[in-house]
């Protein structure tokens, strides 16, 4: 099973970004211990950033005929962005929303998800362990119907 890791603004900067809020981990760190922890689950992991919402709805596009699985974390694309959200609709690969931190206890702007209607589910505030948590709810899920 192939899989998707796609993080969207200013994930780029984990580990230097508000460690209080979003940890030490850095995204490179984060995306080697994914891949390897996708490994043991038998799974193909692969690991994508971008800070441009063009760049993530392409990436979306081409994932449709590439993954199974898309583990999304939109940041703040999450709470605005309709595009974003038109996108994951447009194809039949599941998208799962991940996020590291507690969106619902943080400003009331992070409390809407204009992603979460077109996911399957939304994994929230479990810091880096929160994209685990989506891997390992794949392996509970199974196979995709669609390829
Ligand atoms: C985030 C939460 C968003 O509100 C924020 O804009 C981010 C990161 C998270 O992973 O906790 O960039 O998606």
């Amino acid at each position: 099973m192939k899989i998707l890791v796609l993080n969207g603004p200013n994930l780029n900067r984990l580990g230097r970004r508000e460690p209080e809020v979003y940890g030490n981990t850095t995204l490179d760190a984060l995306h080697e211990h994914l891949i390897q922890y996708g490994k043991t689950l038998g799974y193909e992991v692969d690991c994508q950033q971008s800070n441009i919402e063009g760049e993530l709805i392409n990436t979306i596009h081409e994932a449709e005929d590439r993954f199974h699985y898309i583990v999304l974390n939109p940041g703040a694309f999450t709470h605005y962005s309709y595009a974003i959200r038109d996108a994951i609709a447009s194809v039949t690969t599941p998208v799962i929303e991940v996020h590291i931190s507690h969106v619902y206890t943080r400003e009331r702007f992070r409390h809407t998800s204009v992603i979460a209607p077109v996911c399957i589910g939304q994994i929230t505030g479990f810091g880096v362990y929160s994209y685990d948590l989506a891997l390992q709810a794949i392996g509970h899920i199974g196979d995709s119907e669609r390829m």
